[in-house]
């Protein structure tokens, strides 16, 4: 056995690759259920749902739907794929801005727990489409707070926003519609994504109650529900501490025990995307060219950011490894370049790993989340890369590698 060698569940990266080749995504499903674990000790009484768009591969949606995880979907594809899964419609929140008539139609007819509504003229857009369908549509607000408690960059309230209705329009906006197909089952308030601040998410916590039962006073009547989102991040940039979830359990709970000691407490919604799967995936892939330039190292590897865009698209490293030199001193920096003929084609930057030579293996880590489905598969037009699953002495597909022909059939 290589001692140097980077694994994955129980299985070497050497021996996943010559398996299944590379690149190619895989996922270690212990590591999934670890963290769901987690999020349920933590965060005793919510209900964890899970973010699809994080990564809607079937196989990782079923593991999660078997861990009794509920769904927060953001099209009709992702309801579609709860339906194939056989998810309860009862544990299904529809989120996203500019939902498309024939989306809420198949949301309304198949009796999900709640479409989040983000505007006005959304409201008024269920109500037509429940009213034409005879049918009742559960609807939860989604709200623009007037202040947001976070730095994040992907911050999503106290600002303008596509997202939500204005926190000050709520009084109106609920006096003015008509809801007689329409039951306002709660409040959905999502602040940010990738936090890892333990305090801002117990603020952000807090705010969402005090909104909620400002919400609960406009419409007269308990509504039930509260989805506060949740937002909480994993590290991927070096130097980036893990959240303390202890820290935001024990700050939830007291905030729990004293904003609900009076009023009934509702059903609170935590749903993740990030943080229940991104750590569990590699993009593995091998290098075919080591080169320098003008001073600089450069390692270039199969695939590239059509295959695992993030990197690119977020301006930073992941943590990013040679998994076949795992022991050996870091004294190179490398450029990680991929195959596509642009120079924003890197994988990493400056990134201090060992020597790289032909035929290493390079390992792009946390990339469970925001991967395979973020990326542009069919872009230079090369065979989309195979997901793989580990857990305990398994390792298996959950996605063959595309073909050439596929990548032609539906034109
Ligand atoms: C409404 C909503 N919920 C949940 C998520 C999942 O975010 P994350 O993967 O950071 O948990 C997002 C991400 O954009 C979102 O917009």
């Amino acid at each position: 056995m290589n001692d140097n060698m980077l694994h994955i569940g129980g299985f070497s990266a050497e021996e996943l690759t010559q398996r299944f080749g590379t690149p190619m995504y895989v996922y270690d499903f212990e590591r999934i259920r670890t963290q769901v674990e987690k999020v349920r000790k933590h965060l005793p009484g919510f209900a964890v749902y899970y973010s699809l768009k994080a990564n809607p591969n079937k196989h990782i949606a079923g593991f999660l739907k078997d861990l009794d995880c509920g769904f927060e979907i953001a099209s009709g594809g992702e309801l579609y794929l709860c339906r194939l899964l056989g998810v309860a419609p009862e544990r299904i929140v529809f989120a996203g801005p500019g939902k498309s008539t024939e989306e809420l139609t198949f949301a309304i007819r198949e009796g999900i727990q709640a479409i989040n509504v983000e505007s006005a003229l959304e409201l008024e857009r269920v109500e037509a489409i429940a009213a034409q369908l005879s049918m009742t549509a559960n609807v939860q607000i989604r709200v623009n707070t007037t202040s947001g408690v976070s730095d994040a960059p992907e911050m999503m309230v106290g600002r303008p926003s596509k997202f939500g209705i204005e926190e000050d329009d709520l009084e109106s906006v609920l006096a003015h519609a008509s809801m007689k197909h329409i039951n306002l089952v709660g409040l959905h308030l999502y602040t940010a994504s990738g936090v890892l601040d333990s305090e801002e998410i117990v603020a952000n916590f807090e705010r969402a109650c005090e909104v909620y039962q400002r919400l609960e006073d406009i419409a007269g009547h308990p509504l039930g529900l509260l989805d506060f989102g949740g937002g909480l991040g994993v590290p991927y940039v070096q130097g980036e501490k893990p959240l303390d979830i202890a820290a935001v359990g024990q700050g939830i709970q007291s905030v729990r025990a004293e904003r609900f000691a009076k009023r009934e407490e509702p059903v609170l919604i935590v749903e993740l995307g990030r943080y229940l799967v991104a750590e569990s995936g590699t993009y593995l892939t091998r290098v075919v060219d080591v080169k320098q330039s003008r001073g600089q190292t450069f390692a270039i590897v199969e695939g590239g950011m059509h295959q695992f865009l993030r990197p690119v698209f977020m301006g930073y490293n992941h943590p990013t490894v040679i998994a076949n030199r795992m022991g050996e001193a870091a004294t190179a920096i490398i450029n990680v370049g991929g195959q596509l003929c642009t120079p924003i084609d890197m994988l990493a930057n400056d990134v201090s790993l060992p020597p790289a030579q032909v035929d290493d293996l390079i390992a792009i880590q946390n990339a469970g989340a925001y991967g395979y489905s973020m990326s542009m598969m069919e872009f230079l037009s090369h065979p989309s890369p195979p997901e793989v699953a580990v857990q305990g002495e398994r390792a298996w597909l959950i996605r063959q590698r595309g073909t050439y022909a596929q990548l032609f059939d539906y034109e």
